[in-house]
């Protein structure tokens, strides 16, 4: 089964969204299997960004996500990465649609809320950067016979 990494960022944990974020990806029906608050070290910010580092805005970035905890997550269901995706919205909050987690909470680029990985080759690096194997659960959620046909 396909799994995701999803983060809540120091403004989504401050703002108190963690729980709007975990109850829409429940709510969907997608299955929670690794869950910690954690503060960022600048290597882990680094390292996970490390796609941006040439990038004007790197330095915030890296100095934003390791100014306060952060929410890392990892959610397994068909489709995953994609839907996640749409259920996030655009980067820019401005530009996301009504209805996503950044069109619904956000305004600014740069305090967009939330992370998901962007592909399935994405996500197992993430996951792999984030999570240690014992700190992730498989677990056959008893509703799957009414989520998945
Ligand atoms: P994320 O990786 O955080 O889920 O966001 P994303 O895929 O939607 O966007 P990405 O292009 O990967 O950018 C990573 C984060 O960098 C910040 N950013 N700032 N000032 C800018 O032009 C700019 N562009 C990107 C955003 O916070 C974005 O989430
Ligand atoms: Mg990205």
């Amino acid at each position: 089964m396909e799994r995701t990494f999803i983060a809540v960022k120091p403004d989504g944990v401050q703002r108190g969204l963690v729980g709007e974020v975990i109850r829409r990806f429940e709510a969907k029906g997608f299955t929670l299997v690794g869950l910690k608050l954690l503060q960022v070290s600048k290597d882990l910010a680094e390292q996970h960004y490390g796609e941006h580092q040439e990038k004007p805005f790197f330095p915030g970035l890296v100095a934003f996500i390791t100014s306060g905890p952060v929410v890392a997550m990892v959610w397994e269901g068909k489709g995953v990465v994609a839907a996640a995706r749409k259920m996030i919205g655009a980067t820019n909050p401005l530009n996301s649609e009504p209805g996503t987690l950044r069109g619904d909470y956000g305004i600014d680029i740069g305090r967009n809320i939330i992370h998901g990985s962007d592909a399935v080759e994405t996500a197992q690096r993430e996951i792999g950067l984030w999570f240690q194997s014992e700190e992730l659960a498989s677990w056959e959620p008893s509703l799957s016979s009414w989520i998945y046909e």
